[in-house]
């Protein structure tokens, strides 16, 4: 793994000039960091991020060109190492979000009247999610899903939709299938007696309880009514 990451992230550069070849390597890996100049064969001079210097380990009887600024350019070169891992990381080992799930209808149920249910996944990291639907754990097809739309803070969300027509007691289900998740995530829409009925039952209902709220507001007035007169 660390072999890896610090193969992955390093920037090697040979030239040839003929008659010698130089080699410098800054490289990194996610715990470590190395920076080094050899030149035919042999290590002339290397970072030693401890000490916070430049180490040039051939014999001092042998001219070591120090290069001022080295030591410098190494922690630079070693910044934009780490920088660029982070991105390659990201690549290859993307950090997987698993997504959070909402479902509603679109419009207010009415009974019988057609309707969309609305499965909206939000939060997830890497696009895309597959959505599924069941009508009383049976599959249903004629469902769409649309694009992956990309959030402010990097992940995605998406939206599926599907027709329906609300029938007391029916069980909707939207399982959502993410890299993140082991399992579809599911959510569950049931259609409940406290949706509204359909207009063509509900006025004539309300003004049928109307009618007998008002017969039984005159029968209790005609009681009093009675009543009174026998007190007087
Ligand atoms: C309700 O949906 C069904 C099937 O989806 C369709 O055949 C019908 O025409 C729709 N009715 C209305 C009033 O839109
Ligand atoms: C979505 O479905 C396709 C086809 O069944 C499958 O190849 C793919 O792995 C699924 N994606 C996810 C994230 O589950």
């Amino acid at each position: 793994m660390k072999e890896l990451l610090l193969f992955l992230s390093c920037v090697l550069c040979v030239s040839a000039d003929g008659q010698h070849s130089d080699i410098k390597i800054a490289g990194c890996s996610d715990s470590y960091g190395e920076e080094m100049y050899g030149l035919d064969g042999e290590e002339k001079a290397y970072a030693d991020f401890n000490k916070q210097e430049m180490i040039y380990p051939l014999p001092p009887f042998v001219d070591p060109m120090t290069v001022p600024g080295a030591y410098e350019q190494a922690v630079a070169n070693q910044q934009s190492c780490q920088q660029n891992l982070k991105i390659v990381l990201y690549f290859i080992f993307p950090p997987l979000i698993a997504p959070s799930v909402m479902i509603y209808t679109r419009d207010e149920v009415e009974f019988g009247e057609n309707n969309t249910l609305i499965c909206h996944v939000t939060g997830f990291y890497p696009a895309p999610v597959n959505v599924s639907w069941t009508k009383n754990e049976q599959k249903v097809t004629g469902s769409s899903i649309n694009t992956p739309y990309p959030n402010k803070d990097g992940s995605f969300r998406q939206t599926s939709r599907l027709d329906f027509t609300p029938q007391l007691g029916d069980i909707y289900r939207c399982a959502v299938e993410h890299l993140s998740l082991t399992e579809p995530l599911t959510k569950i829409y049931e259609v409940e007696a406290s949706a509204h009925s359909d207009p063509g039952v509900g006025p004539s209902v309300f003004c049928g309880v109307g009618l007998t709220l008002g017969l039984v507001g005159v029968a209790a007035g005609t009681f009093f009514l009675v009543k009174g007169n026998e007190c007087s």
